[in-house]
């Protein structure tokens, strides 16, 4: 199949490829679009798939021709596009079996209401839908994200063909909420191209860690002083955010406890946020019983102060220096790692340690005193706010150092070797 643009067309976006992360790095995904206002998200979404490393050809209906050209979905992948069974192109004259041949998925993105109607009865009188009915079922996943008005997303009609469309393979996206086109308001919205990414990245993510709950705190915590003041750590949140997005890619239910940070929640993860380390302790209290896996990695404040005074303190001129007093915050972890469910192995608990030096020794150390099965260390100045780090991982049997990576690819790994870890007991 060609994969040549015409030279009579000048692509001045050229798919970029060499700062990404290499997400989908050898996939080839098939995007379709029906017809709907949401195609102009399509653009960005093509855009973001090939950023990733895949390779992306496009396939419209002639009704999504009415809303956004093939000249630009051709520019954004660099390939031709195709919009009609009777394309010449095709040598044997077979687009339909020769693109779903070479997909690794197909996404229709945006599937309307009417293009689920079609595909759910099986109709094949375009090349799109023709395509999806010629897909090898079992090694060709077909993903919808469906776009459509609220009232059409609510109707019983849609939501058959939805539940029907699932129970014959298809993997439904969801839709967002929120302010639609036809200026009414409610369900039904495409997701972003930022979400459909990660649900692509997610479907194709190895399933490890499926019918586990991963319980996971992270950044830091804030201890007021007074209402103007306070103290707390340095944490960005980066890594412990990175791993829950980790822990539901690999099919886990993930609930994610996060102390004051300026991070978007990742998809499909339940966030609980929460400022001071008694409020952190509650939460995760009153939700680890629910868990079997409990990766702590916020940096919890130690200490707070004795009694916030309820105004602010005023300096008088005096010279003199409030006088405060502290006392000490529950340790999460250790509570967690001591209770009857961690110790008879029925929630596994993962600690992390931020060191300046000694890292071995000093993470060796923390995972006797926490008692947790598991110890992840990492040098702290060499890593905070960062989007990469390295790590050290500590166990009953010995040290593994994890090279230097991104927060999410670490992540990744880690959630493989806790995976393994829950395989073998
Ligand atoms: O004792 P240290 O703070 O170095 O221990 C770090 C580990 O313990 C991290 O996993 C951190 O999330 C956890 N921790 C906690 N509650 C605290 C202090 C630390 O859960 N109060």
């Amino acid at each position: 199949m060609s994969t040549q643009a015409p030279s009579n067309l000048s692509l001045d976006v050229v798919p970029e490829t060499l700062d990404s992360a290499g997400d989908l790095a050898g996939k080839h995904i098939v995007l379709g679009l029906s017809g709907g206002i949401a195609c102009y998200k399509a653009a960005e979404l093509a855009r973001a798939l090939v950023k990733e490393g895949a390779t992306v050809q496009v396939v419209m209906t002639e009704a999504a021709a009415q809303f956004i050209t093939p000249v630009t979905m051709q520019a954004l992948t660099g390939r031709p596009v195709f919009t009609s069974q009777w394309d010449a192109r095709e040598p044997n004259s077979m687009a339909h079996i020769n693109l779903s041949r070479e997909a690794d998925a197909i996404l229709i993105a945006p599937c309307s209401a009417d293009y689920m109607a079609k595909l759910l009865h099986g109709r094949a009188d375009d090349l799109l839908s023709l395509m999806c009915l010629a897909r090898p079922i079992q090694s060709v996943p077909l993903l919808l994200a469906p776009a459509m008005n609220r009232e059409m997303y609510a109707h019983p009609a849609t939501q058959r063909n939805l539940a029907q469309l699932q129970a014959d393979g298809a993997v439904v996206l969801g839709v967002g909420s929120g302010f639609q086109a036809c200026g009414e308001t409610g369900d039904g919205r495409m997701l972003e191209p930022g979400e459909l990414l990660a649900d692509v990245i997610a479907f194709f993510a190895p399933k490890s860690l499926v019918g586990q709950h991963v319980l996971v705190t992270a950044g830091p915590t804030y201890e007021a002083i007074d209402p103007v003041r306070g103290i707390t750590n340095l944490s960005s949140g980066k890594m412990g955010f990175a791993i829950a997005r980790a822990a539901r890619e690999a099919g886990a239910e993930v609930t994610l406890v996060a102390g004051p940070v300026h991070l978007s929640t990742p998809r499909g993860v339940a966030r609980v946020d929460v400022k001071s380390a008694r409020q952190m302790f509650d939460a995760v209290s009153a939700r680890v019983d629910a868990a079997t896996v409990f990766i702590a990695t916020a940096a919890v404040a130690d200490w707070r102060p004795a009694a916030a005074a309820e105004q602010k303190i005023k300096k008088d001129g005096s010279g003199q220096v409030p006088q405060l007093a502290f006392v000490e915050n529950p340790d999460i972890l250790a509570t967690v790692a001591a209770s009857g469910r961690a110790q008879s192995g029925a929630l596994f608990c993962v600690g992390f340690a931020a060191e300046s030096h000694d890292l071995l020794a000093h993470a060796q150390a923390k995972r006797l005193k926490k008692r947790v099965p598991l110890l992840v260390g990492n040098i702290g100045p060499a890593t905070f706010g960062q989007d990469d780090n390295a790590l050290l991982l500590i166990d009953a049997q010995g040290s593994q150092a994890m090279e230097r990576a991104s927060k999410l690819q670490l992540a990744r790994q880690l959630m493989a070797q806790v995976a393994a870890r829950l395989s073998s007991v």
